[in-house]
């Protein structure tokens, strides 16, 4: 697939790139990154140059997995990076530190969820999200963008070592908004409150 720029009220998402590799490396130290993420622990710079020069490209090409960068004007810097997997069109995201709490995850989750839905990933009806238990942020930007709770059997996500699992939540979102999705959130997020 040929990449796909997308623009909301605030952001502009595009393909981040090489030239992104050092605010990107910063980033992926965040240690929360450790505990909620599968992105290589300790994260260096090749690990950047990797993502960015290789598997962002590739998996455009391939389909397996669209990457935007979310920057605030054409040509900015990158702050964040928000993805769909082709596999159960599953979404995954991550904000820079200091640009979070602004509600621009949100904004561009809701922008890519609904180009996803509305025929951007062809035959895409669900769009899936997980993360692991605890990650009230990460919930919250679901929510937000229209997903709805669903409690599987087995709600767990691999460790980053491959090796067991953790407990998880999980999340489902259709082209239209289940009118249950916001009331869906109330058990972990209001007592997270
Ligand atoms: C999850 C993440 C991308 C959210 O980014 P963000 O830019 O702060 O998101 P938003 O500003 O759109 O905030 C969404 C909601 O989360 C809330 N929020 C942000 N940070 C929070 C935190 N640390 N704890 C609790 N709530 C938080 C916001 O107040 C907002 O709440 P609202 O919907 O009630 O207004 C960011 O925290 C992050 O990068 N975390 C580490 C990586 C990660 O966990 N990714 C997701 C893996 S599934």
């Amino acid at each position: 697939m040929l990449p796909v720029g997308l623009r909301t009220a605030r952001l502009v998402l595009d393909p981040p790139v090489r030239a992104d590799a050092e605010l990107v490396t910063r980033y992926c130290q965040d240690p929360l990154f450790e505990r909620y993420l599968t992105t290589p622990w300790p994260y260096t710079r090749a690990d950047a140059e990797a993502f960015l020069g290789a598997h962002v490209p590739e998996s455009w090409a391939s389909g397996n997995e669209l990457t935007w960068a979310l920057r605030r004007f054409d040509g900015g810097p990158l702050l964040g990076v928000i993805s769909v997997r082709e596999a159960q069109h599953e979404l995954g995201f991550w904000m820079g530190a200091e640009h979070r709490g602004k509600g621009l995850m949100s904004e561009a989750a809701i922008a890519v969820v609904e180009w996803t839905l509305a025929g951007g990933i062809r035959g895409a009806t669900t769009v899936f999200w997980r993360a692991v238990e605890g990650n009230i942020a990460s919930a919250k930007v679901a929510r937000a963008a229209g997903f709805r709770r669903i409690e599987p059997d087995d709600a767990t996500v691999p460790t980053r070592d491959g090796t067991g699992t953790l407990p998880a939540w999980y999340a489902v979102r259709e082209a239209s908004v289940d009118p249950r999705a916001s009331a869906s959130w109330d058990a972990i997020l209001e007592a997270a409150a």
